[in-house]
């Protein structure tokens, strides 16, 4: 069975590619997407990638996931520096959560330097873009197969 990785996008991250281009890049969030199934694809993971604007919609995707999926790669926008909901989601569901963020959270506000979620993420990447997800998709693929050698 094709193991199943859910990518989940928090607020405002459907803006991106006109959302402050100077931070965030030129790509779309669409752009971001495609390149994650071309990778899951070729690392044997199936891709389940999704955007809400909405805390509860992401806490219910993420509870869904107990059972669906293998692992969770989360770019949470700014809930990331608000919502112990979904921290809390993501302690339930007991799956591994890589924590992705496009910019270099610690370079910039000092609000953005404080994350609810790291607290449930194995591993925590940010600053290097779109490719931020990538080496998330590589991270869950080695661990799978540690887990299965
Ligand atoms: C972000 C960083 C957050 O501080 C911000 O609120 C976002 C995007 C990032 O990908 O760099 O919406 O998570």
């Amino acid at each position: 069975m094709t193991a199943s990785v859910l990518i989940l996008n928090g607020p405002n991250l459907n803006l991106l590619g006109t959302r402050e281009p100077d931070i965030y890049g030129a790509e779309t969030l669409a752009d971001i997407e495609a390149a994650c199934r071309t990778h899951g694809g070729n690392l044997g993971l199936d891709v389940d990638f999704r955007q809400s604007n909405t805390e509860g919609e992401i806490v219910e995707w993420i509870q869904a996931a107990r059972g669906s999926a293998t692992a969770i790669i989360i770019n949470a926008g700014a809930y990331t520096h608000t919502s112990v909901a979904i921290l809390d989601a993501l302690l339930a569901v007991d799956l591994p959560v890589m924590e992705v963020h496009l910019s270099n959270i610690y370079q910039r506000d000092e609000f953005r330097h404080h994350s609810y979620i790291s607290k449930a993420a194995t591993g925590v990447i940010c600053g290097l873009g779109s490719q931020g997800y990538l080496l998330a998709l590589d991270a869950v693929a080695q661990r799978l197969d540690q887990a299965n050698n």
